[in-house]
Formats: structure tokens, C-alpha cells, sequence
């Protein structure tokens, strides 16, 4: 992995997170679902990642619907609404079209007509890509309310023949409301973020973009040049171990606490196995670690933005608490932030 993170200076206003909200599909397909599809068993994927059970969006329900679902939940518990937002950042890996922006759906559906929309892609880590630009553009002035929102429809992406990785990902989105922090209220203390595209090719969907575009893959595609996800799982699975535990360890560091000073750790929902490793190397308290891809699978860069949400609503979070959040993801990319609540 290249020295690629970084850290960034202090802003004139401190930001914090006013609402947060999600949203995940009705359909749930277990693991015994899965049993009928591929050649697998739920004990195989129970062992090896955790995962029980995941959601799948309906054919007609698409990333935005999910984006904007989590959006509406956000803004009510923020006690605002869609034309108070000036900034919305969409963060995923499999939006409605490839050109415009998810976020510009977004921005007609709950009526933040005012709001600057655009997305970034940046796999599971994009909610905290996301949140950095934005907590960046509150804390300058340059926008007041900003909202952002981690959404995929990856069940669209997956090639359901493919055991190696249909088992492992899920659909749903989750969202939240960024304002200036005002009379020493709760803030986002530090966030870090790196990229390494030296790795690009270990979690990918090769096909459907320019280098191959969906003209050119053919009725069936080839393995190379797929529109669905291909994954190096053993390789990838040894970066996010590596990443997210320097990425947790220097956002600690730069919010200047240390580790003790962390009340809950919400990691990516990738695999269990994944969040064990890093909290042994962390030496961090599993009780105080937030985990719920036993229920959704890997939502890419939903997964973080639900566990936050769910987390709040579920009172795991309480005020003048101090959350870590980090992720990795396909670039590669990773990602942490710690916040005062
Ligand atoms: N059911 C049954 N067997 C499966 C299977 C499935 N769903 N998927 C793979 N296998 C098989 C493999 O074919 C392999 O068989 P072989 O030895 O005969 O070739 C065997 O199980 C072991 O595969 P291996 O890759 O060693 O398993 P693993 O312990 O590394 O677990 C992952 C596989 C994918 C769960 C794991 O590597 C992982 O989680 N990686 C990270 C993935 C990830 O998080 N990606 C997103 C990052 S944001």
C-alpha cells in the first residue's frame, strides 16, 4: 500500500452531524436463498463472512429511490427539509445512470431544489469521502446545510452465478444532515482518507464503462470484461485488514485522542472475520463495536451510513460520545472519521 493518506487542516467552523436516517428494501434473501442459486451452504457463509441475510431492491426500485428514503429520515430528524439543503453528495458505486448524477434524482425527489448535487465514487468508502467534502464545505462557509448519502443497488451488479462473491453483498442506502456546530454542540473532530489505485484491479467491474463499453461486451461478456463485480477475495481481504487499522489509528491520532477515548466503533460491514482482525490489532473492546451485516451483507457505501443510523436510533449512541467510523474499499480507497456527538 502507498503513502497516499491524508489528514486535513482545522476549518473555520466546526460541523456536526444534525440528523441521520436509512432505508433498506423490503425483499430479504437469506443464506438458504442463496442455497438454491449457487453451489453453497449458509454454514460456508455464516464461517467465512458472518452474513445470515441481505436485502434486494425491487427491479423498479433504484438507487435513488433507496438514497432518498434514507435522505426524508435524515432531514425529519434534523427538523428540516429538502429546500433547506444548499449541498447533496451522493456516494455509490451503482447509480441510476452513468451520467447525470444519482444525486441530481436525489435533488428532484425530496425537493432540494436550491442544493448543488453531484456524486462520488469511491466504493465503500464513499460515505466518508463524502462526509470530508462536505464537512469541509460547511466548515469554510461555502455551503450551510449539506446533506450525504451512502446508496447502492449492488444486487444489479452481481453476477448471481458467481458463489465467489454473489453471497457477500446487499442493497440499501443510508444518509446524514451536516450543519455548522454551534454553542460547543457535538463535531466532527478529524477524518482520513487514501487511495491506492496501484490495486485497482483486486475488486472491480471491469465492463460498461469507456475502456469497455456495453456495446462492446457481447450477449454473454468474458470473465475480464464483465459488467458485474469481479473480486481477488483472499488479497482484498488482506488490504482492508491493513488499511482500516492504519486508517482508525491516524484518525485517532489526529483528532488527538487515543483509543480508550473511543466509545463505539462503527467499522464497514464487510466481514465479520475483517472487523475481528482489526479490533484485535487495535486492541479496541468488541462489546463497543456496532455490527449489523449479519442483516444486510456488504451494502458498499450504504454500509457505514446504515450501521451509523441504526446505531443512533438504537441509542448506542449518546451525546459527548466519541464514535470512530471507518472503511476500505475497491481503488483501493480508505477511509475514517472520528466524531464528538
Ligand atoms: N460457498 C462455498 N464455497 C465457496 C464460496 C461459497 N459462497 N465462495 C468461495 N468458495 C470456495 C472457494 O472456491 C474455495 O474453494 P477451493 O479451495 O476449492 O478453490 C474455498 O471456498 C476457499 O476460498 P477462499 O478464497 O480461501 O475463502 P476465504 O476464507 O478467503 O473467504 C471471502 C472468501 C471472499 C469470504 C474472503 O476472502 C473475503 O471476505 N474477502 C474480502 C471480501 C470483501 O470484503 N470484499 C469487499 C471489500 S469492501
Amino acid at each position: 500500500m502507498t503513502e497516499s493518506g491524508t489528514s486535513t487542516p482545522p476549518l473555520p467552523h466546526a460541523v456536526r452531524i444534525a440528523g441521520t436516517g436509512s432505508y433498506l428494501p423490503e425483499r430479504i434473501m437469506t443464506n438458504q436463498d442463496l442455497e438454491r442459486l449457487v453451489e453453497t451452504s449458509d454454514e460456508w457463509i455464516t464461517s467465512r463472512t458472518g452474513i445470515r441475510e441481505r436485502r434486494i431492491a425491487r427491479e423498479d426500485e433504484f438507487t435513488s429511490h433507496m438514497a432518498s428514503e434514507a435522505a426524508r429520515a435524515a432531514l425529519a430528524q434534523a427538523g428540516i427539509t429538502g429546500s433547506d439543503i444548499d449541498l447533496i453528495i451522493v456516494a455509490t458505486i451503482t447509480p441510476d445512470t452513468l451520467t447525470p448524477a444519482t444525486a441530481c434524482y436525489v435533488q428532484q425527489q425530496i425537493g432540494a431544489l436550491k442544493a448543488v448535487a453531484f456524486d462520488v465514487s469511491a466504493a465503500c468508502s464513499g460515505f466518508l469521502y463524502a462526509m470530508e467534502l462536505a464537512r469541509h464545505s460547511v466548515g469554510a462557509g461555502a455551503f450551510r446545510n449539506a446533506l450525504i448519502i451512502g446508496a447502492e443497488k449492488l444486487s444489479a451488479f452481481v453476477d448471481w452465478s458467481d458463489r465467489n462473491t454473489c453471497v457477500l453483498f446487499g442493497d440499501g442506502a443510508g444518509a446524514a444532515v451536516l450543519v455548522p456546530s454551534t454553542n460547543g454542540g457535538g463535531r466532527i473532530l478529524s477524518s482520513q482518507l487514501g487511495t491506492d489505485g496501484a490495486q485497482a484491479e483486486l475488486l472491480n467491474i471491469p465492463g460498461g464503462g469507456s475502456a469497455c463499453p456495453v456495446g462492446a461486451l457481447g450477449a454473454a461478456g468474458t470473465a475480464e470484461k464483465s459488467a458485474t463485480l469481479t473480486m481477488q477475495g483472499r488479497e482484498v481481504f488482506k488490504h482492508a485488514v491493513n488499511a482500516m487499522r492504519k486508517a482508525a489509528a491516524e484518525g485517532i491520532a489526529a483528532a488527538g485522542l487515543t483509543i480508550q477515548d473511543i466509545d463505539l466503533l462503527i467499522p464497514h460491514q464487510a466481514n465479520l472475520r475483517i472487523i475481528d482482525a482489526i479490533v484485535e490489532r487495535l486492541d479496541f473492546s468488541r462489546e463497543d463495536v456496532f455490527i449489523n451485516l449479519d442483516k444486510y451483507g456488504n451494502t458498499s457505501a450504504a454500509a457505514v451510513a446504515i450501521a451509523l443510523d441504526e446505531a443512533h436510533r438504537e441509542g448506542r449512541i449518546q451525546r459527548g460520545d466519541r464514535i470512530l467510523l471507518v472503511a476500505f474499499g475497491a481503488g483501493l480507497t480508505w477511509a475514517s472519521a472520528v466524531i464528538e456527538w
